[in-house]
């Protein structure tokens, strides 16, 4: 076990293109990082390289987030490596559309047990370590402005998100005053290549600050709940004011 007086963070989906940045601004402001992949090795492996260059001991694993058992091996990974838990963020997550009335249950299955149940049972696993420390610590859900919007062909994608999103106030009530269990909800911050071929400032029309997010915007936000000590149970939407159309 790497006994260790830095903070530690542990996240999932830090392969993703947002989760990386994420997981690579922590290290660099003083985090060791224990991260999440699920099939992208090579990504992975090249973020930690870069993780470590800031944060020596930081670590990664291979989880599906969709299995409970894949979690605990997880968390029993992270358990031989690091002796504190002080941050824990969800950010696995998939995402693709799903026309309504065609939507399969294997659709159904990929979106909602990786977004939802494998956020629950993530949170649960991260609670179980955090109850028992002596200190204060935090968990931040990563949701999506989408929650709050009715995107015609994303129902098991969004409701998932608002899911997590009520997810993260009972976590917040059941574990205070111990943990501090809040949401960020991206807007736009990276444009899927998969599925959106609007240009960037086709998209910008309907941000009233006109632009994009950066993945700097989402840390501002998460350096905010992380030095926080009377905020819990919120959702924090970081999007340029795309709400407010
Ligand atoms: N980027 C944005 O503009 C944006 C906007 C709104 C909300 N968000 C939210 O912000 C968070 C981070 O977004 P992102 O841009 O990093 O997403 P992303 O690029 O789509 O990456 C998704 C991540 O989730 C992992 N993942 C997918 N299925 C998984 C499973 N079954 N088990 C474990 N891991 C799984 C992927 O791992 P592998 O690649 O290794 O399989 C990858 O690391 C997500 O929760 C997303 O919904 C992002």
């Amino acid at each position: 076990m790497a006994e260790t007086e830095k903070k530690v963070c542990f996240i999932t989906g830090g392969s993703g293109r947002l989760g990386r940045d994420v997981a690579l601004s922590l290290a660099k402001n003083g985090y060791s990082l224990f991260f999440t992949y699920n099939r992208s090795r090579e990504k992975a492996a090249d973020a930690l390289d870069k993780i470590r260059s800031f944060s020596p001991d930081s670590a990664m694993a291979q989880c599906n987030v969709s299995k409970v058992t894949d979690i605990e091996k997880a968390f029993r990974l992270f358990s031989e490596h690091f002796n504190r838990l002080d941050l824990l963020i969800t950010s696995a997550s998939n995402f693709y559309s799903t026309k309504l009335p065609d939507v399969t249950e294997a659709q159904w299955q990929s979106l909602v047990d990786t977004n939802l149940k494998g956020t629950f049972f993530t949170m649960q696993a991260g609670a179980r370590i955090m109850k028992e420390q002596s200190f204060v610590s935090r968990i931040i859900t990563m949701t999506d402005i989408s929650a709050n919007l009715i995107w015609k062909n994303f129902a098991p994608y969004t409701a998932s998100k608002t899911a997590i999103q009520h997810l993260t106030r009972v976590f917040a009530k059941v574990f205070a005053p111990k943990i501090l269990v809040n949401s960020i909800a991206p807007g736009t911050v990276t444009i899927n290549p998969d599925w959106n071929d609007s240009p960037e400032n086709e998209l910008s029309k309907n941000i009233p600050l006109q632009r994009i997010g950066e993945p700097a915007d989402i840390m501002e936000a998460i350096m905010f709940l992380t030095q926080s000590s009377y905020v819990t149970g919120q959702v924090i939407n970081v999007d340029g004011g795309r709400l407010l159309n």
